[in-house]
């Protein structure tokens, strides 16, 4: 069994060969500064060894150009290490403007997905190769964690907030999907794959299947049946905040403290309304804690989201926090 257990995992995604080529050369130079301390510690330990019984040691002097060396080589050497790092890892949670947003839900033993377009998947994730993808993910119970040694990408899923992650494929194929983060007893269970396929093959495979509502859709309508549309009305900015163009921008609080408005925002917004007012308006929004599930958590925020790019047809951001009394025909 142990045969087939490869040393590295296969490199599938853009992020793989980056993150090997920084750990090798990490290795690489763990490897030659330990064997060079521990070369030195033996050859030192031999050449200046006590050779009578009344030998007393005599103080070596180093010169200052010796001390200077061994502290600048070094340093520098790490300070390149802290800045390759720093840019492979800022690159490896910041994903690029034109990534395709999916949704994650996690909870014990299984990992939930949505596609943009609607369909869903369980323990399976299809995706298009050579396309960014953006995970938006958060768990209905405990914490876990997406892992797939295959595109070196892995971040905790929690309960109560939104991670992201964000890949892009670059071979077909099909990957292994792990939780990472011990979430009860069938945890070694909750794994799943990833299939990595041509644009058309995924535009097929999407169409041969029954893929309800886009996410959007499914947001728009739950808008409607939650009566969320009752006080968020494009038309009126007297009872609650007009949502178009909301998604992104800054909104200033009842204390005086500015906060971005997005996804954990705005789902702290619908589990805790009271938590974080924006100035102007009053707490009469009821808590939907409990009474909506994460996914449809999701499908609110994916709806509230599209509406960013109607901003300029509708009451632009700007006048939410100034001016919440007046309508927007008034100004
Ligand atoms: Cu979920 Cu371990």
């Amino acid at each position: 069994m142990w045969k087939n257990v490869p040393l590295f995992p296969e490199q599938a995604s853009t992020l793989a060969s980056e993150v090997d080529a920084l750990y090798l050369t990490f290795l690489g130079i763990s490897i030659f500064f330990g064997l060079l301390v521990a070369g030195l510690v033996i050859f030192f330990a031999i050449r200046y060894r006590r050779r009578a019984e009344d030998e007393i040691g005599r103080p070596e002097k180093a010169g200052i150009w010796l001390e200077i060396t061994w502290s600048v080589i070094p340093l520098a050497i790490l300070l390149g290490m802290f800045a390759w790092g720093a840019k492979v890892y800022i690159g490896a949670f910041r994903p690029p403007s034109d990534a395709v947003e999916y949704f994650v839900t996690a909870k014990q033993w299984m990992w939930k997905f949505q596609h943009p377009q609607g369909n869903r998947e369980i323990n399976e994730l299809h995706v298009p190769v050579g396309q960014a993808i953006r995970l938006t993910m958060t768990s209905e119970d405990v914490i876990h964690s997406f892992f797939v040694p295959a595109f070196r990408v892995k971040a905790d899923v929690l309960p109560g907030r939104y991670t992201t992650l964000w890949f892009e494929a670059t071979k077909i194929g099909t990957y292994h999907l792990f939780c990472a983060e011990y979430c009860g007893v069938e945890h070694s269970k909750m794994g799943g794959s990833i299939t990595v396929m041509e644009p058309a093959d995924y535009e097929m495979w999407l169409a041969g299947r029954d893929t309800g509502p886009s996410v959007v859709a499914s947001g728009q309508k739950l808008f409607r049946v939650k009566a969320c549309s009752t006080c968020h009305r494009p038309d009126s900015a007297t009872l609650a905040p007009i949502l178009h163009g909301l998604f992104g921008e800054e909104v200033e609080l009842e204390d005086g403290s500015t906060q971005i408005v997005d996804e954990n925002y705005l789902r702290e917004s619908i589990m805790n309304p009271i938590a974080k007012l924006v100035r102007g308006y009053k707490p009469l929004m009821p808590t939907y804690q409990g009474q909506i599930t994460e996914e449809e958590v999701l499908q609110l925020i994916g709806y509230i989201k599209s509406l960013a790019s109607d901003a300029t047809e509708n009451q632009g951001p700007e006048s939410d926090s100034s001016s919440p009394a007046s309508t927007p025909d008034e100004g």
